[in-house]
């Protein structure tokens, strides 16, 4: 059940700044459905966001998700990556058994595929024919291939044959569930078939291109982009996705040789870490005019105070970005919080003062 405790509520309202249809959105769910749905919608806006701001010009982005909240998630898409970048809702249907006797049997979930622009790949993807379409094409020639014979309206007659790679996959796949006692299976609960992982790598990248997966378990994603030559990022929050992932980095021995496994923040490379200094306050005074970073109010330089916009505890680092002045009552307000938290209490501030009767006026 997720609760705010999963993601902090004053998000939605730093949303509605740049997405105010889709933070009204949320915000219905909360009435349509429930509030635990309201919150899991903003946490993965939150994520959906971020990931469409580094996806590139050309990429594309899969969701996959069971019926519990998929079509909730599509207006989310909808709204940040655009209606119009929408391109397939994609049935993945497996089989396995199971004794529902209260409703059908489930056995399909939903890949929301979108791109970032029009301008995208899409690599063709061939399935093998139906078996009655293969029986159509009954004669083999001199080299093998197969091919049918077509009598025309006019007497004529011609050949038509059966295309070697297959026809162009539909928008719905057979891949079989993992099976847990597979070689396949890691053990991991929501484990997903690598043929799944790798169609969607080989049809929407080349060689070379980076593939990402925030949520990426057992780290199947990050296995089929290995093998089909790309470059990857996997990232989960559950320990045990760590330690089935290393398991099977070195189960797949060869395969990956050079891999850091951490639970630190990475520290990023493009930029110089600095402690905060006079000089540094020096230098932040005059980039902000002698004002708060936050509401904005004119300050001595003595009482203004060096803070970190993205807190330590939330991954920020020593570095000069990351420093911001502001003054002694919001650097309180803020505390170890992101901005996002103290211009909301700011906001909500002016619009009291602004409504606030002064008896004896
Ligand atoms: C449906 S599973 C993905 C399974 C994956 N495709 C595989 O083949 O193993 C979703 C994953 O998201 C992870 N997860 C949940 N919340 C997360 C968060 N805030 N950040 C990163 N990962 C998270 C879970 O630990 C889980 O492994
Ligand atoms: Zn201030």
């Amino acid at each position: 059940m997720w609760t705010w405790k999963d993601v902090d509520e004053y998000y939605l309202d730093s949303l509605a700044d740049q997405f105010p249809a889709l933070a009204k959105y949320i915000a219905n769910v909360g009435a349509i459905h429930s509030k635990p749905m309201m919150a899991y919608l903003t946490y993965m806006s939150q994520r959906i966001v971020e990931m469409h701001r580094i996806l590139k010009n050309t990429g594309s982005l899969y969701l996959h998700c069971d019926p519990t909240a998929g079509h909730y998630l599509k207006l989310l898409l909808d709204s940040v990556l655009g209606k119009n970048n929408f391109r397939n809702e994609i049935v993945w249907c497996y089989t396995g058994g199971t004794d529902a006797k209260k409703t059908w049997q489930k056995k399909h979930d939903i890949l929301y595929f979108y791109t970032k622009t029009d301008n995208y790949l899409l690599n063709p993807c061939h399935v093998p024919f139906n078996e009655s379409t293969v029986r159509r094409f009954n004669k083999t020639d001199a080299d093998g291939r197969k091919y049918k014979i077509n009598q025309l309206k006019d007497g004529r007659i011609t050949k038509t044959y059966m295309k070697e790679e297959g026809k162009l996959a539909p928008d719905y796949w057979n891949i079989p569930i993992v099976n847990i006692t597979s070689k396949e299976g890691t053990g991991y609960p929501t484990q997903k078939p690598l043929a799944l992982l790798k169609r969607i790598v080989l049809a929407s990248s080349n060689e070379g291109d980076v593939v990402m997966d925030p949520f990426c378990g057992c780290a199947t994603t990050c296995v089929a982009a290995q093998q089909l030559g790309r470059k990857w990022i996997g990232i989960d929050i559950e320990k045990q996705a760590v330690q089935v992932l290393i398991q099977r980095l070195s189960d797949d021995a060869g395969l990956f040789k050079d891999f850091i496994a951490t639970d630190q923040i990475p520290k990023r490379s493009d930029i110089k870490e600095v402690q905060p200094s006079e000089s540094v306050k020096q230098r932040l005074y005059k980039e902000q005019q002698g004002k708060c970073n936050a509401c904005g109010g004119d300050f001595e330089h003595r009482n203004l105070e060096i803070d970190h916009i993205v807190p330590k505890s939330k991954g920020g680092g020593d570095y000069y970005e990351n420093y911001q002045l502001l003054c002694g009552s919001c650097n309180r307000i803020k505390g170890d919080r992101p901005m996002e938290y103290l211009r909301l209490k700011i906001e909500t501030r002016e619009r009291m003062m602004k409504h606030k009767v002064f008896f004896g006026e």
